[in-house]
């Protein structure tokens, strides 16, 4: 057999999963109780904080613009926010790693200081299309470039009286929209968004519970520039995003009954439960309840027999991180499971059609890669080594794979993993993966 790195992971076949676990704290929410801590009056604490290292390159970006940030142990951070204009220039370039949802943002952000500041990222970051955000801020009379190629780095001249947008965006992007919002909290008059279908609403949300006045409806977001965030408890629920690699694999493995405990619920984000119910999936939800604004509850999954479906395009934004998971129970599904108008996927942290496509090729699964999605026909997973392309979610997705394998699953270079779910294998290990990584065990 081929040599395993420190940085793959090895998965013996079979097994099944049962338990109950706890996956870590939601990353889009960390990232933005982050932000509007950072730039609130007074102090925010959040509680089950995600300790990953794209919410922790945000955590670094923010002490270097002088924020005192207390990281308690026990995934819990105090913030002494600094209020709108409180932030300091940093000292140096800001390095924001493997991190989409950080590069975004925070340009809207720092679009209205009155220093400059330059974002750059790791190799996948810097290949990822940044025009969407820098065109429209521009429109907003920021200083702003990104390069030729329309990629990072992106470097922001502070001291520009931004003016307010109605903004039509063209692609359906939370980073986007929450961009704009941010940027629009130092513009002049109103800022409004529309989209061109939902997507994930969590900055509205944290917005209000800073005590921002945000109007939504009619798939638009609106606020007026100019006023106070005040310093709040945010209590971070479980991700879906990292609880869909469990929810899949229990639903494969046979005699699998797993509980993910307080899991976010919320209905831009929960589309995975429907395509996986639509498959044959057997998922309830229970102990429903908010926390900090948002939706969550506790899933219980049971091992099911799927079939294929045709996903439905418009459910594509709702569960725009879950297509690697998905696909995996595609694969272990009896026919065929189609999915389209899904082209975002290919500017991910990779491009996770042909990722997707190629590592379940190499399992032995027909697949197809088209330009907008892909075709995974069910059958027999027979193992072999799988390439992630250093995206923390093929890593994962392909870790569950190994419970419907015939033969051992390899995955490559799975150190990115780290980005969104630190200590994933020894929690899939304890609930029932036979996962070991190549060199010393993660963190
Ligand atoms: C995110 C939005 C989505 C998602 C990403 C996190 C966010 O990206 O894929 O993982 O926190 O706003 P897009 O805004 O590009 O759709």
């Amino acid at each position: 057999m081929t040599p395993v790195a420190a940085t793959d992971y090895h998965v013996s076949p079979g097994g099944r999963l049962s338990g109950n676990i706890r996956v870590p704290g939601d990353k889009s929410i960390s990232h933005r109780a982050l932000m509007l801590g950072a730039i609130a009056k007074g102090r925010t604490t959040i509680s089950d904080f995600l300790e990953g290292e794209d919410t922790l390159a945000t955590l670094h970006a923010f002490r270097e613009m002088g924020v005192k940030i207390d990281h308690v142990a026990g995934q819990k951070v105090v913030i002494h926010g600094v209020g709108l204009h409180g932030l300091r220039a940093p000292a140096t370039i800001l390095d924001l790693g493997n991190s989409g949802t950080s590069v975004r943002l925070l340009a809207g952000l720092l679009a209205g200081q009155s220093f400059d500041t330059e974002l750059t990222g790791d190799p996948s970051l810097q290949k990822r299309p940044m025009r969407r955000i820098t065109e429209p801020l521009q429109l907003m009379h920021a200083s702003i470039q990104c390069s030729k190629a329309g990629t990072l780095p992106i470097s922001i001249r502070g001291g520009q009286r931004l003016q307010g947008i109605h903004y039509n965006m063209s692609v359906a992007s939370a980073q986007l929209k929450s961009c704009l919002l941010l940027a629009g909290l130092y513009a002049n008059g109103e800022t409004c968004v529309r989209e061109p279908s939902p997507t994930r609403d969590h900055t509205e949300r944290m917005l209000g519970q800073f005590g921002y006045a945000v109007k939504t409806g009619n798939q638009s977001v609106c606020l007026a520039g100019g006023g106070r965030l005040q310093g709040t408890d945010v209590h971070v629920p479980a991700d879906i995003s990292s609880a869909a690699f469990f929810i899949v694999g229990a639903s494969i493995a046979e005699d699998s009954e797993l509980l993910l405990e307080r899991v976010g619920l919320n209905p831009t984000r929960d589309a995975v439960i429907g395509i996986l119910q639509s498959m044959g999936a057997d998922i309830r939800i229970s102990n429903r309840h908010d926390v900090s604004g948002e939706p969550a509850g506790d899933i219980r999954v049971r091992s099911a027999s799927l079939h294929g479906v045709e996903i439905p395009p418009e459910q594509v934004p709702y569960a725009i991180d879950e297509f690697p998971a998905i696909m995996i129970a595609a694969a272990a599904a009896t026919g065929e499971t189609r999915l389209s108008g899904a082209e975002e996927l290919r500017v991910k942290e990779s491009d996770r059609i042909a990722a997707i496509t190629d590592g379940l090729q190499a399992l032995g699964i027909d697949a197809e890669a088209q330009p907008g999605g892909l075709r995974v026909t069910g059958g027999p997973v027979f193992g072999g080594t799988v390439n992630s392309f250093g995206d923390h979610r093929v890593a994962m997705a392909f870790a569950m794979a190994g419970l419907v394998a015939r033969e051992p699953v390899v995955i490559r270079d799975c150190a990115n993993v780290d980005t969104s779910f630190p200590g994933f294998v020894t929690l899939a290990r304890d609930a029932g993966l036979g996962i070991e990584t190549g060199g010393a065990d993660d963190k």
